[in-house]
């Protein structure tokens, strides 16, 4: 039986059991990437392992999050990362350069490669046909000290492209209707794969935000093949000797399949306040809009912008709508400026931002109150944007020129002919910034602001486990609910008792005093959830600070994937609800027993009984036997000390 391209690649980089679905297995990786959100912390992480340099061929710490430089936080934690970077050998894109993503496909993406990221929307380095995945900080670590990376075999989701986009529809376009087919969860468990006669109409860039874009479908990662079409890309980038062909055996078998063809595609928009609420542009089209956001690591690229700049060549944006732009990277911005397409964006009135990820993660930008703020971002989960009855809408760079031309939602088509879009064979690198690794027998000293606390220690799994449940939520609720970010709560990722006062923030502000009391009483906590539990980011802090409060039991109907991990690296045991009825069994402030919960963990049994006010409810056990041995030893740090 033939190889699908997701297949080759897990295939050539196995060192631990088969390619069996739903299976765990362990895959080496080539590279990896932090950005300074979650890096902080994974470098404190791998300063704990004791690894005195990175094993990977190739591993870049980004600062893309945390620009704004209010206090001496930000400003300190940019050091820090520096220093890290120069002392354990990594490359380090200082502040400015550009998003993670858009900066790691330009500059350092292989075809064929694993790339490891402490970042949910690594998979964007997929539309150059690297499998690429996203991660906790603490698995990045462990890739940096050449340790595997463990995950369960996923299941292969073709998607066949047939057609070509017609002028005004766009490659965010084709990923806004897989969702609208299969919504958030529609990905959980699978790799998506593009394949098809389409993909040769898509650019390398439009695949990347296809791949990336993909996340929001709970996907493992998504990929394309490489082709022509990629080394035109690492020709233009001057990598071209990096570039293999790949491409899915003829007798390839996936699981699922469905089919888009592009040409029947129309311009799309997701509305508040989830990725996959899609709708044509056409049924929402005429409602005023406040904010016009063009940026973000789906939609920023050269690409992106000089269409966005053509298509404003000799127009105005409306004075009703505060139109800004992040480009995506440096080199776009560089390219952008040399092109002479700046101009047609400062003229039409854009408030050029730099690059990086900005309003996309709540750090600037806040959008008006309940004003709609239409963005090519990935994501417009409630308050993501800091304004906390935001109305963010996503759509492509296409649509939201048009509506920041008019002033309300419109159909980009409606503007008439589509211009003509050039792109450099050859771009200027714009990477000037970028720092090699040094040699490894550099004097460097790591340099610490005092925002930086130590990563605490965490005790190991009772025999009988007592608690109370401190909170109970409902379904869907994302990382962004359980560690907020945003320009208040982003420099306290390196200091875990300080972001912990923020747990739950917006369900619950008495959470973490809760916790606090509870602790002082000596009595641990568990959260009650509903399906999906803590989907969205790959945020580990959203773990890693309600274990520090004490929750070491979660209880919920499912769990999205990269949490779910997150929670086991941190040593909190994640059981699933036997019936799901149940949920409406435990209320908020019960008191659960849960007898035996190491042994039933230890010796590898699928379930266990959790006496909820003296009443027993029926729990599930979904883990690998080393997910087990991880959360006995009270968590991944722990567990890789005593391996
Ligand atoms: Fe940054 Fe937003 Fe992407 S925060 S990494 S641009 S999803």
């Amino acid at each position: 039986m033939g190889l699908t391209v997701a297949e080759k690649i897990l295939q050539a980089h196995l060192v631990e059991g088969e390619l069996k679905k739903g299976e765990e297995i362990a895959l080496r990786i080539d590279q990896t990437l932090t950005q300074d959100a979650t890096g902080t912390m994974a470098y404190l992480e791998f300063e704990a392992i004791g690894i005195p340099r990175v094993k990977t061929e190739l591993s870049v710490s980004y600062v893309d999050h945390n620009l704004v430089q209010s206090d001496f936080r930000n400003a300190d934690d940019h050091r820090f990362l520096q220093s890290v970077a120069r002392k354990f050998g990594l490359w380090f894109s200082p502040p400015g350069n550009g998003i993670c993503h858009q900066v790691h496909l330009e500059r350092f993406g292989i075809p064929g490669k694993t790339l490891l990221g402490s970042d949910s929307h690594t998979p964007t380095g997929g539309g150059l046909g690297m499998l690429a995945m996203g991660a906790g900080g603490l698995d990045v670590a462990m890739a940096m000290a050449g340790k595997p990376f463990y995950l369960i075999m996923p299941k292969i989701f073709g998607i066949r492209l047939t057609g070509r986009l017609q002028p005004w529809v766009a490659a965010r376009d084709v990923l806004l209707e897989v969702l609208r087919q299969l919504t958030v969860k529609g990905g959980v468990g699978y790799i998506m794969e593009y394949f098809g006669p389409g993909v040769a109409e898509l650019s390398v860039t439009d695949r990347a935000t296809i791949t990336n874009f993909g996340a929001e479908l709970g996907a493992t990662t998504s990929v394309f093949p490489s082709d022509e079409n990629t080394r035109q890309f690492l020709v233009a980038q001057g990598r071209e000797d990096q570039w293999q062909e790949l491409k899915a055996d003829e007798d390839a078998v996936y699981d699922r399949v469905i089919e888009i063809d592009m040409s029947t595609l129309e311009p799309m928009i997701a509305c508040p306040s989830s990725p996959d609420n899609v709708v044509k542009v056409s049924e929402v089209a005429g409602k005023p809009v406040a904010q016009v956001l063009i940026g973000s690591c789906t939609n920023s690229s050269l690409r992106d912008l000089t269409a966005v700049a053509r298509i404003l060549e000799g127009r105005e944006t409306s004075r009703d709508v505060s139109f800004e732009v992040n480009p995506g990277s440096r080199q776009a911005l560089e390219n952008l400026t040399a092109q002479g397409n700046l101009l047609p964006l400062l003229q039409a009135g854009a408030r050029v931002h730099q690059s990086g990820c900005l309003g996309c993660i709540g750090m600037g930008q806040a959008p008006p109150t309940s004003a709609i703020s239409l963005r090519t971002f990935s994501r417009n989960f409630p308050g993501r944007s800091g304004t906390q009855n935001d109305q963010v809408y996503l759509c492509s760079p296409e649509v939201a020129v048009a509506s920041a031309i008019t002033g309300v939602i419109t159909d980009p088509r409606d503007l008439g002919d589509y211009p003509e879009v050039t792109l450099p064979e050859k771009y200027l690198p714009g990477d000037e910034r970028i720092e090699a690794p040094w040699p490894e027998n550099a004097e460097v000293e790591i340099i610490r602001g005092p925002n930086i606390a130590p990563f605490p220690d965490f005790t190991d799994l009772p025999e009988t486990w007592k608690g109370r449940v401190m909170l109970k939520v409902g379904d869907n609720i994302t990382t962004d609910h359980i560690m907020p970010a945003g320009a208040k709560i982003l420099p306290l990722r390196s200091n875990i008792p300080a972001i912990s006062e923020y747990v739950f923030h917006a369900v619950d502000p008495d959470f973490a005093t809760n916790m606090k009391q509870a602790a002082e009483q000596g009595v641990a906590g568990m959260i009650v959830g509903g399906d999906n539990y803590g989907q969205g980011s790959s945020r580990e802090h959203a773990a890693l600070a309600p274990r520090y409060l004490g929750v070491q039991v979660k209880l919920v109907k499912s769990f999205a994937r990269i949490h779910k991990a997150n929670l086991i690296n941190f040593g909190i045991v994640p059981l699933c609800f036997a019936n799901s009825e149940d949920y409406d069994l435990v209320e908020q402030g019960a008191e659960v027993v849960i007898p035996g919960i190491r042994e039933a963990l230890a010796s590898g049994q699928d379930s266990l009984t959790v006496e909820v006010n003296g009443k027993p409810v029926a729990a599930t056990i979904d883990l690998s036997p080393r997910h087990r041995e991880i959360l006995v030893a009270g968590g991944l740090l722990n567990w890789a000390r005593g391996a």
